[in-house]
């Protein structure tokens, strides 16, 4: 089978779900083609070549970023049905997330795609407060395994389906404040001329080649491209950038997850049944997707680490 993946993804994490899933397919003998989206660069693969597409992307405000929505509807209209699953990754694990890929999922039904499967992984939040490093790497730990699962569903021809409940559609219509947002705190972000090493890399690495060098030689971003990722902000070596209004809700420096795992001084766990607070509310989510490894045979993946 021929399988074809493509993602949006602001800090990497969901690039990193979708590599999981295009290893674990080409364990099972699948071809895998895999993009991450990045404007300017010409991702149009012949969907018609693909026997399965899967598209992922991170929750934003309770949808698909605003850039991969606008991807998805440039999509051609496919020449035959095809089936079509989506993975989508988000910090927190709420039912309010469930509608998030309801505005992708009626445009691809126009273009001839089937949604056959999805699944909602859990990797922390680039935005808002920074989730300590046991939580990081608990949900680092589990994705791996998940992914396998996943795929192994599809092989099982035993599709995962989220329901889009009609007040979760409400929720995600009303909150999409990529509409605006982004708009409203571009023109605000500005580099710190002291802290700026001049490397670039936020303009390089923009995904949708927001940032430019204005004609008096500082870096300015576009409103009508930011899609407030936060990879700028979360990647700058120097933590030169400010992020507008959202500035207080920057996440410094991208998360080392292999370094986590490596590093047995950061338990492997942090969620649990004996979490108090906040997080007491994902063990929901764990507890599922334990069953899930168990149905599989797979081992879990903090037991596997704590035994090694
Ligand atoms: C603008 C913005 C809005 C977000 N909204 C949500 C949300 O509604 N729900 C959620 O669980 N996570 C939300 N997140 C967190 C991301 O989904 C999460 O950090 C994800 O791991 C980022 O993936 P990426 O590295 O592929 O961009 C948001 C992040 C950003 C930048």
């Amino acid at each position: 089978m021929k399988v074809l993946l493509i993602e949006f993804s602001g800090t990497g994490h969901t690039t990193i779900c979708g590599n999981f899933i295009g290893e674990a397919f080409k364990e099972l003998g699948h071809d895998v083609d895999h993009f991450t989206y990045k404007a300017g660069k010409d991702i149009n693969p012949d969907y018609n070549l693909y026997d399965l597409v899967g598209f992922g992307y991170p929750i934003h405000a309770f949808n698909v970023p605003e850039a991969f929505n606008k991807y998805i509807k440039g999509l051609p209209t496919l020449k035959e049905k095809k089936k079509y699953f989506i993975y989508k990754v988000s910090g927190e694990p709420f039912a309010l997330n469930n509608a998030s890929s309801y505005h992708i999922y009626k445009k691809l039904k126009k273009k001839g795609f089937e949604l056959y499967s999805e699944k909602h992984f859990l990797m922390p939040y680039n935005i808002m407060f920074r989730y300590r490093d046991s939580i990081a790497k608990q949900m680092y730990l589990y994705l791996k395994p998940l992914t396998k699962a996943f795929v192994l569903e599809m092989r099982d021809d035993k599709p995962e389906r989220i329901k889009y409940r009609f007040g979760y559609k409400v929720v995600s219509f009303l909150l999409r404040i990529e509409w605006i947002a982004p708009k409203l705190n571009a023109p605000f972000i500005h580099i710190k001329q002291k802290k700026c090493v001049s490397c670039h890399k936020c303009i390089k690495e923009c995904p949708t080649d927001a940032l430019f060098i204005n004609d008096k030689g500082k870096i300015r971003a576009k409103s009508s491209k930011c899609a407030m990722c936060m990879r700028c902000a979360m990647f700058c070596p120097t933590d030169a950038i400010t992020y507008g209004f959202m500035n207080l809700w920057k996440v410094n420096k991208p998360f080392q997850f292999e370094a986590l795992v490596k590093n047995k001084e950061v338990p492997p766990e942090y969620i649990n049944h004996d979490t108090k607070g906040y997080f007491k509310l994902f063990n929901k989510y764990f507890d599922a997707q334990k069953a899930l490894l168990e149905e599989y045979n797979i081992p879990n993946p903090v037991d596997s680490y704590l035994s090694k």
